[in-house]
């Protein structure tokens, strides 16, 4: 199986090209943009099991390795309820979040590729987009084979989406032909927190789990194009939007980005449930913990800022976003 992969030289986690080109090439179009993002498809792309040594044995799960244990620096894992957890419980709920992570990825990435399969088919001939978008689409395919063998491999069942967010997935889906600037907030909304996430992990220093790792780098690398993309889309086509249009994407944006990044920041009720999580620690941990609130507007600034920049934070949707808790004052440019 040949794989044209070359993004990870060595072990070593590198801030991938995408992130930095932007500024330092100001005269790049739009156009040229979306043509380099393409090429970059091409010449550092990732295969699900080509690229990840599935079977090495150091790559094995073992839900009682002390490296799935959640660290003090984490919301749930600095609580005193964690601690006081034996080792072997501390590992699971660990993993056990993580495969959620995971399986919520595979869930989100399938919304992202039918939203990208119906968005181009709606492009007329010629499009620079439509061959970006296929490439997105592919590298999302095998981003979900990584999740979803990961998933397998903790041997833990994770539920599906419940029944209203299915209904909301396939609204989303219905965005990405009618209304592509509020698809692709979504699209922000669920890459740009979990890609927060995992680079700060990755940077942390902690001993992270070769599998966990891999899968981390691998995901960070693509996913910064098509960050880089959504971006780019809702700069180079704000300008269009009607005043209408303006206003539904003023007062949706913040409830699409509080209910991502709850979903991608906070337990599933399937681990509260099987590890007796008491409210109180869930109350300690997230509702009232003003650390992790500061992450969660952390892991949303960039999209924030974004949306400032293009206008769509109008003085009354910040109401919105102040009332949603996901509202702090935009960082310098
Ligand atoms: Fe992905
Ligand atoms: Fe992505």
């Amino acid at each position: 199986m040949a794989t044209t992969s070359g993004a990870l030289m060595s072990d070593g986690y590198q801030l991938p090209e995408e992130e930095r080109v932007p500024t330092a090439r100001k005269a790049e179009t739009y156009e040229e943009l979306v043509r380099r993002l393409s090429h970059q498809s091409v010449v550092k792309h990732f295969d699900a099991y080509a690229d990840v040594p599935w079977d090495d044995p150091e790559y094995r799960i073992d839900p009682d390795d002390p490296r799935w244990e959640l660290g003090p620096d984490d919301s749930l894992g600095g609580t005193a309820w964690y601690r006081a957890q034996p080792a072997g419980v501390r590992s699971r709920i660990g993993l056990h979040m993580f495969a959620t992570f995971m399986k919520l990825g595979v869930q989100f990435e399938s919304v992202l590729k039918r939203g990208l399969l119906d968005y181009a088919a709606k492009l007329p001939n010629g499009a620079t987009e439509f061959r970006y978008v296929y490439h997105e689409v592919i590298e999302e395919a095998q981003h979900s084979l990584m999740f979803q063998e990961f998933v397998n491999r903790t041997g833990f069942d994770i539920p599906g989406l419940a029944w209203w967010q299915r209904i909301g997935a396939r609204q989303v889906i219905r965005f990405a032909r009618s209304f592509p600037e509020l698809f692709f907030v979504f699209v922000l909304g669920g890459e740009d927190p979990i890609d927060h996430v995992q680079r700060a992990l990755l940077r942390s220093g902690r001993p992270v789990h070769p599998l966990l790792k891999r899968i981390m780098q691998i995901h960070v690398t693509e996913e910064a194009r098509h960050l880089c993309f959504a971006r780019h889309y809702l700069k180079h086509n704000a300008h269009r939007l009607t005043r209408f249009q303006r206003f539904v994407m003023s007062r949706r944006a913040p409830f699409i980005l509080a209910i991502m990044a709850q979903l991608m920041l906070r337990p599933s009720s399937q681990i509260v449930r099987t590890y007796g999580i008491p409210k109180d620690v869930i109350r300690e941990a997230y509702t009232r913990n003003p650390a992790h609130r500061a992450k969660t507007l952390e892991a949303l600034h960039k999209v924030r800022d974004l949306l400032v920049e293009i206008g769509v934070v109008t003085p009354r949707a910040q109401r919105l976003w102040k009332w949603l808790g996901i509202w702090e004052a935009p960082g310098p440019a």
